[in-house]
């Protein structure tokens, strides 16, 4: 029989003999203390204006339909008080790659929230951020530490932090960096950047399994974001030019279109929108393109290339936005690539090569270090139509989508 303490010793030396690496799904209590004595938060500030807002904060809770967070007591309240974007759509199921998609543009096929590390040869919207020196940071509610790789924390018990809800750190070209691994950081920093006048142009915010919805419901959920949001929503400093979107991973019924409740507060919201609905199509790609064309960023040249763009930023851009039929439309599974288990997408071990030279909706280019390392490859698939395709497996193929320009030009399509 083992002792607690012994058992904490005979992990943390059998942790150092095998995996001293970030492949350490369950690292020991042992390496966990260690790093909690010694990993410092790393909160950076910038100030780039925006086009349309200068901060942008994603809040994400989990898996519910539609029509029952209309229904909750709390959030068309919070919507009322900006904008619903009514027709706003996860990528797929279940929530991982939903996740993953928010930060490169792309599920790799992911079709299961397993422990997958993403080679660094793809980039994410903290490559883009990077190139104008935009802070950005992740707040992830129960983190034991920044930059915390483990698959869960507390590794047994109650679900509290768990990996498969935190987007950057899938992606090596982050976790091989000490720096960016230090602006993955709890809610006690979020507190702190809020207190300090330290927090980032754009955050990334994740409640627990408990207060996101997943492992209770939208009632609860509901009112999590009701007690959260309220205070904010009186902090000049939060607020000012700011762009606060709360929205859900997928719906949680897989069977149906998968448009999620989405709405837009704070005071980047242009006041002639405030109380009003936009019936514009958009999916979590569509928030990496804003995000680009606000801050005259490249695109990763990925599925954010021909997302559309928020609709009063891309009237300033003048860019025009897609109508899109969704009468044929699920958005409930994914193309192949190599992060599937063959569940609702097909395994194949090829990386998907993103577009190097198309002109994308935010109209910045691509990526410097996209273009350098995927040069004379010819993209998979294709990405500047505002919402993914595959021809191959057949996913949400059959999809008419237009548009018409400013000179009368009508483009229209079918994907196919
Ligand atoms: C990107 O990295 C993966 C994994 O190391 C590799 O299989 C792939 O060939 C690389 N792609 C390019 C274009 O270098
Ligand atoms: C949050 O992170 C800090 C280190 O930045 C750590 O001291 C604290 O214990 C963490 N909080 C939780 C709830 O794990
Ligand atoms: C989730 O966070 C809340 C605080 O927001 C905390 O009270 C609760 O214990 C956490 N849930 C779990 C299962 O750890
Ligand atoms: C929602 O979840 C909370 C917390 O688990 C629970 O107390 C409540 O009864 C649930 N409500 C419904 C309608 O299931
Ligand atoms: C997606 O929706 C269609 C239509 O309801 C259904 O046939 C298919 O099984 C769904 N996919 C998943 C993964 O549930
Ligand atoms: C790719 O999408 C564009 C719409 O942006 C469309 O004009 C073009 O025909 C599509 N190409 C193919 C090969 O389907």
């Amino acid at each position: 029989m083992f002792t607690k303490q012994s058992l904490v010793t005979l992990l943390g030396g059998l942790s150092l003999a095998v995996a001293q690496t970030t492949t350490e799904e369950y690292p020991s209590l042992a390496e966990i203390r260690a790093a909690q004595a010694t990993v410092q938060p790393y909160s950076p500030v910038s100030n780039v204006k925006g086009l349309a807002f200068n901060r942008f904060v994603n809040i994400w809770l989990e898996n519910t339909d539609f029509d029952a967070a209309a229904a909750t007591e709390h959030l068309p309240v919070l919507a009322k008080k900006g904008l619903l974007l009514n027709n706003f759509w996860a990528i797929t199921h279940p929530s991982e790659p939903n996740y993953c998609a928010s930060a490169a543009g792309d599920t790799f096929g992911m079709d299961n929230d397993d422990f997958h590390q993403i080679p660094s040869n793809v980039s994410t919207i903290a490559d883009l951020f990077d190139t104008k020196n935009i802070a950005w940071g992740e707040y992830q509610e129960g983190l034991p530490y920044p930059g915390y790789q483990g698959y869960r924390y507390p590794e047994s018990g109650a679900n509290d932090y768990v990996r498969k809800h935190n987007p950057l750190i899938l992606f090596d070209s982050v976790t091989e960096d000490a720096l960016r691994l230090r602006q993955i950081k709890n809610f006690s920093s979020f507190y702190d950047d809020l207190e300090n006048h330290r927090l980032p142009q754009y955050m990334f915010i994740t409640p627990n399994m408990t207060n996101d919805g997943h492992d209770t419901n939208i009632t609860f959920s509901g009112d999590w974001t009701w007690n959260f949001l309220s205070e904010l929503l009186e902090n000049d400093y939060f607020t000012k030019d700011t762009l606060i979107m709360l929205t859900f991973d997928e719906t949680g019924t897989y069977e149906i279109g998968n448009n999620i409740y989405t709405f837009l507060l704070g005071g980047a919201v242009p006041d002639d929108l405030l109380g009003t609905k936009d019936d514009t199509f958009y999916t979590h790609y569509s928030v990496i393109a804003s995000l680009s064309a606000n801050w005259g960023l490249p695109s990763l040249g990925r599925w954010d290339c021909g997302a559309n763009l928020f609709s009063w930023l891309a009237k300033k851009t003048g860019y025009v936005n897609y109508e899109v039929d969704t009468s044929n439309l699920y958005m409930n599974e994914t193309h192949w690539g190599p992060l599937s288990d063959d569940d609702y997408s097909e395994y194949y071990a090829g990386w998907p090569v993103p577009t190097t030279d198309a002109s994308c909706s935010a109209g910045n280019g691509i990526l410097s270090t996209v273009k350098k390392t995927y040069e004379g490859l010819t993209a998979t698939f294709n990405y500047t139509t505002p919402f993914p395709y595959d021809s191959r497996s057949g996913n949400n193929v059959g999809v008419k989508y237009s548009r018409t320009l400013k000179n009368g030009k009508v483009e229209s399509g079918t994907s196919e």
